[in-house]
């Protein structure tokens, strides 16, 4: 039997580190690349210094779609993790089967109504209560180039229109190098197409074609334009690229065997992992035509309704971490992203990060700013699924016409 003494001394310990309510976490998540890791490992940190119990539960697979087939499964089952990386119009997706718990408790106390930018706060809510905390705010839109590769090929600075572009991947090829490095699965073509979307038919087009699904704009000449670009881009692809992992393409700008790559700012989260220097090593440059526009993701985590009280109190820190400046300094650092928490110092982030932040003020101001449907931000995920897949055909197969592609596309988005 345990003595009174022995009690006392135990009390205290709790007391003292605050741990009478820890609890387990088991998170759902996709962040397997390095950057990715360094990042998440923030997360488990502090967690683990509040006396929880980190349990990782990482489902490998860029953008999430292997992740999100197995958290359905485990729902169903009745048996969901604490968390799991949910973002845009899924968590409302989520919310209407009634399994999300409610944050407001934790976003009160913390005042994220008044840290965070409307539009973002309002997709974290379900009728008007928060089932989700937000994490960063990705740019989409970047082109990321190996500053020797450019060199050695006589390009002087990254391409800021598509022709400009052609031109110097055309330099690069007649230098033997891999002028685009591409990873062909259907959320990296689409990351690539939604750039010429927005590079060739501007913010607006974007918006009707990509965010409104409308007809008119789908079908419209812009749009043979945009698979024509698409088209063209393939050409400069290796024939090693179908089924490539992202950070893998990511990898072949950083050793300087590919120029190019079109990916979102978790690829500098990979730069910065192998210790390169954005200016210097690299560059990062809005994809060409895009300089006055901005395709967002923002990651962020819902949580799961759950019976034990450890739990919850586990779930309550876990969504204030999230949201607490020091977490958001330090996971954005190394995620390539930038705070979503208004009003952060921004001193020890990068040029191109300080660039971001600057892009997303202006072109929230200017309608330049736009939600990236490759990483869920726009449409239902139905419709993004059957989008996806015409946009990966027409890639894959050179045989299907450019007009035969803008039919299947738009045939695609009329999916509810
Ligand atoms: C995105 C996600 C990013 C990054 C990327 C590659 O959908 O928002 O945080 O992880 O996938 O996995």
């Amino acid at each position: 039997m345990l003595k009174l003494s022995q009690l006392a001394t135990a009390l205290a310990v709790v007391v003292a580190t605050g741990t009478a309510m820890a609890g387990e976490v088991e998170v759902l998540h996709w962040w397997t690349s390095g950057g990715e890791a360094k990042s998440v490992a923030e997360l488990k940190k502090i967690m683990e210094g509040k006396g929880h119990t980190w349990k990782d539960f990482a489902v490998a697979g860029g953008g999430g779609d292997a992740a999100m087939t197995v958290l359905k499964s485990r729902v169903v089952a009745g048996n969901p993790p604490a968390a799991a990386q949910i973002k845009g119009p899924a968590i409302q997706e989520w919310a209407r089967e009634g399994v999300l718990a409610n944050l407001d408790a934790t976003a009160k106390a913390e005042k994220w109504d008044s840290l965070l930018p409307k539009g973002v706060a309002d997709v974290m809510k379900y009728k008007g209560n928060y089932v989700a905390a937000p994490v960063n705010v990705h740019r989409v839109n970047w082109m990321w180039a190996n500053a020797e590769v450019l060199k050695k090929a006589g390009v002087a600075g990254a391409p800021k229109t598509w022709d400009e572009f052609f031109a110097a991947a055309d330099k690069v090829k007649a230098a033997g190098l891999i002028a685009v490095a591409h990873g062909g699965q259907n959320w990296q073509d689409f990351t690539t197409f939604e750039d010429v979307v927005l590079g060739v038919g501007g913010a607006r087009f974007y918006e009707d074609a990509m965010v409104k699904l409308d007809q008119k704009a789908l079908t419209s000449a812009t749009m043979t334009k945009v698979l024509e670009t698409f088209r063209k881009i393939k050409t400069y692809t290796d024939p090693a690229s179908p089924g490539r992992d992202w950070n893998l393409a990511t990898a072949m700008v950083i050793d300087g065997r590919a120029a190019f790559q079109f990916m979102g700012d978790w690829a500098k989260g990979e730069f910065t992992a192998a210790k390169k220097m954005p200016g210097k090593d690299y560059l990062c440059a809005a994809a060409p035509g895009t300089g006055n526009a901005y395709t967002f993701n923002v990651d962020s985590f819902a949580m799961f309704k759950l019976k034990d009280a450890g739990a919850q109190k586990a779930q309550a820190d876990l969504a204030a971490a999230i949201m607490g400046p020091q977490f958001q300094e330090v996971f954005n650092l190394n995620k390539g992203s930038i705070p979503v928490r208004l009003n952060m110092d921004m001193a020890k982030f990068d040029d191109c990060a300080k660039m971001s932040s600057k892009d997303f003020v202006a072109t929230s101001k200017n309608g330049g700013l736009v939600p990236s449907v490759a990483h869920g931000m726009a449409v239902s995920p139905a419709a993004e699924g059957a989008i996806k897949d015409a946009v990966s055909q027409f890639w894959n197969d050179d045989k299907i016409s450019v007009a035969d592609g803008v039919k299947n596309i738009a045939k695609a988005a009329a999916t509810k």
